[in-house]
């Protein structure tokens, strides 16, 4: 009969132990009980930046990296984003389930009549210099919901929790509209209802003098997709500071600045804005194989590609390729996707990265859409954090309601100085400074 279990011999003291296999894993304080002595704090696992650590047990996202698979509660990517709408989607990552007609009815309801901002979020926003970067405002601004709604903090009262989950997926395009309006100095615009949830955002991000604004079905539609493809991605660096800084229990509005936070580092969320960097950089398409070079003698890092997990075409990449052709139909082709398309085919070809199993990720392109769309590359991770919020809720909720969670606290391996006692200041040398 199978024994799920690993039999691990202590070499230093000859001793085994039976650790038990659990949905193919074992529980690393299992290792633990391995000591030299009863002294001995035991054996920990050491797993720098989290390569081979599992921090939880979830149902919302499965990847499967070898193969580009990714599936939001069970469902592909490619048919969520072919056949639903943003908020479809968002019901489905939050609850589980995908909303029936009536349900998805009051789930837009719901939604559309939370887009308003309190009046002081304005002025709070004039606190910014017209050029401060527009992810930074939308972070801070988040962060300063908490001072508006002070029930923020009853997170264990499930229908004021689920409200303030509400208020910020609603809210999300309204700052980050706002903070778009003060980079350039326009007036803000104020939702509109009558709208969808990204024909709104559009409104309150383009709309000038005109009567109504009318933002273009095909690009509407498009940001919709973009928005879907965006929503959750599992255990990635910003959901996993999300359960982090959730696990102490602190509130909603702040987890999610927290997480937008680590969204904005270059290496994340923010590859969006450095692929456009990287493109203008190449220039024109005669110049990528010398830039490949010298990516590959180490001069940086082709942006928009590789991923911790997906070692295959991320299938996000593809569906928005796919998209970038529907929006350049309206907008006219942007023109550094010849030099993008002309990177992605160099790079598939070239052993440095097909060894290194390096292919486009979701950022690779996303970018070209937003610009063709008209928003400036300072909005491009704006517009990653907006939809990513569902998938950050969705996952704090789910810490929230794990009874196996408590507050986060990895341990570490010491490898400084041993016990030393002060000498006097007369007495000290000079002593190479080490980190
Ligand atoms: C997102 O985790 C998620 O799910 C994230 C995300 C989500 O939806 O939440 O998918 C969104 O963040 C996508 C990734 C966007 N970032 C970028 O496009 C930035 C460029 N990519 C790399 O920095 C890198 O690929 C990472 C950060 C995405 C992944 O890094 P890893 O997993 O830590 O891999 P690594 O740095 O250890 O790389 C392994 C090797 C190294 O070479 P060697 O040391 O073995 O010689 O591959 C090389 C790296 O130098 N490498 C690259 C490269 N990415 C990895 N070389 C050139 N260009 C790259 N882009």
């Amino acid at each position: 009969m199978e024994k799920n279990t690993l039999t691990i011999t202590d070499n230093r003291t000859g001793k085994s132990y039976e650790i038990p296999i659990t949905d193919g894993n074992i529980r690393t304080m299992d290792l633990r009980q391995i000591k030299l002595n009863a002294d001995d704090f035991g054996v920990m696992g050491y797993d720098p930046a989290f390569l081979n650590t599992a921090s939880c047990r979830s149902k919302i996202t499965y990847i499967d990296g070898d193969k580009g698979i990714l599936q939001y509660r069970g469902y592909p990517i490619e048919e969520l984003a072919e056949r639903c709408s943003f908020l479809e989607v968002a019901y489905l990552i939050l609850n589980g389930e995908l909303p029936t007609p009536k349900e998805l009815d009051a789930w837009v309801d719901l939604v559309t009549h939370h887009r308003m901002l309190h009046e002081t979020t304005k002025s709070f926003l004039e606190g910014f210099r017209y050029d401060a970067h527009p992810m930074t405002m939308l972070i801070s601004t988040v962060a300063a919901l908490s001072t508006v709604y002070h029930d923020a903090r009853h997170i264990h009262d499930t229908e004021t929790r689920r409200l303030n989950m509400v208020r910020l997926i609603a809210k999300m395009p309204s700052m980050a509209a706002y903070a778009y309006r003060h980079s350039l100095g326009f007036p803000y615009i104020y939702p509109d209802d009558l709208l969808t949830y990204t024909e709104n955002f559009m409104t309150m991000l383009f709309k000038m003098v005109e009567p109504k604004y009318v933002a273009h079905p095909v690009l509407a539609r498009a940001l919709d997709i973009l928005f879907i493809l965006h929503a959750d991605h599992e255990q990635n660096c910003s959901t996993n500071v999300m359960r982090s800084v959730g696990s102490s229990l602190a509130d909603p509005f702040v987890c999610t600045a927290a997480a937008a936070s680590a969204l904005s580092g270059p290496l994340h969320g923010g590859a969006n804005e450095e692929v456009l960097k990287m493109l203008d950089e190449i220039g024109t398409k005669a110049s990528v194989p010398a830039f490949i070079e010298g990516i590959k003698a180490g001069k940086g890092k082709l942006m928009g590609f590789g991923h911790r997990v997906y070692k295959n075409y991320d299938p996000r990449a593809r569906i928005i390729k796919r998209t970038a052709e529907e929006v350049f139909s309206v907008t006219g082709r942007n023109p550094k996707l010849d030099i993008a398309l002309e990177l992605e085919r160099i790079a598939l070809e070239d052993e440095y990265f097909v060894k290194r199993k390096l292919y486009p990720n979701v950022d690779f392109y996303s970018g070209l859409i937003y610009q063709a769309m008209g928003f400036k590359p300072e909005m491009f991770t704006v517009l990653f954090a907006i939809p990513r919020t569902v998938g950050w809720l969705a996952q704090w909720e789910e810490l929230l309601l794990d009874s196996e969670q408590k507050i986060a606290r990895p341990r570490q391996v010491f490898v400084g100085h041993a016990l030393r006692h002060l000498p006097e200041v007369k007495e000290r040398e000079h002593a190479p400074v080490g980190r």
